[in-house]
């Protein structure tokens, strides 16, 4: 049997052991580092930095999922999304990142209120810009929290710092209750490469089971 048929095979069961996990769970035991940590699906050895690296120094079809989190709700769908496809996970950082009173946006004076306030501020350096391998993936997914109606502002500096050309790209993000709204396309726009789709949005404490359902339809 083709091995193409295998990972399919794979994702799906993979995504039915998802499904019966809240994505809580599945935060326990993931990394802030730029690949994939030490989840329960890692332990398993479905999703590891081990098969990152194998494939990534090999041929094939790859998926990175790449996000920017401030308090961990992006995070968990993104660790979700990746196991549910055996894909790759980075993480953005900021080279300065955020503390808990930076992202109170109820003090007109937090880092992220005055960030929000004059958009010149919204700049930011990252730890790394650009993943490892970044030329061997064809599909990205592209995750980050809504800001204001917007992006959180460290993906616009991943967004325009990379080159997407020849990748297919499928924002998602996640808010209290805010649509995705343009952010997808205004990504697009910073980016200027790639093939960029149409976004998700996703509820900050959605299920483990509607990512995996989500993320196992964009490869069918
Ligand atoms: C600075 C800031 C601004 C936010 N603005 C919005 C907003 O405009 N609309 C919304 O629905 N949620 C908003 N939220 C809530 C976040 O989008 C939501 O909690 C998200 O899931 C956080 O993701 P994270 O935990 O990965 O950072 C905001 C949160 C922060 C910190």
């Amino acid at each position: 049997m083709p091995a193409s048929l295998d990972r399919r095979e794979l994702v799906k069961i993979l995504g039915g052991v998802l499904a019966a996990l809240p994505v809580s769970n599945m935060l326990a035991g993931c990394s802030n580092n730029a690949t994939a940590g030490s989840s329960a699906a890692d332990s398993a050895g479905n999703s590891s930095e081990s098969d990152a690296a194998a494939s990534n120094s090999g041929n094939g079809s790859k998926t990175l999922v790449a996000f920017f989190s401030a308090t961990g709700h992006t995070h968990a769908v993104a660790q979700a999304a990746a196991d549910a496809l055996d894909a790759d996970l980075f993480e953005i950082t900021l080279a300065a990142p955020y503390g808990n009173e930076d992202l109170d946006y109820n003090n007109p004076d937090s880092r992220v209120s005055k960030e929000h306030e004059d958009e010149s501020l919204r700049t930011l350096e990252l730890a790394r810009t650009t993943p490892e391998h970044f030329e061997n993936y064809d599909t990205v997914l592209l995750g980050y929290p809504i800001w204001w109606g917007i992006s959180a502002w460290p993906t616009n500096d991943f967004a325009s710092g990379n080159d997407f050309t020849g990748k297919r790209v499928v924002p998602f993000c996640t808010s209290a209750s805010s649509p995705i709204g343009q952010s997808g396309s205004n990504s697009a726009e910073l980016a200027g490469t790639g093939t960029w789709e149409e976004g998700t949005r996703f509820p900050s404490s959605t299920s483990a089971d509607e990512v995996a359902d989500w993320a196992v339809s964009l490869s069918q």
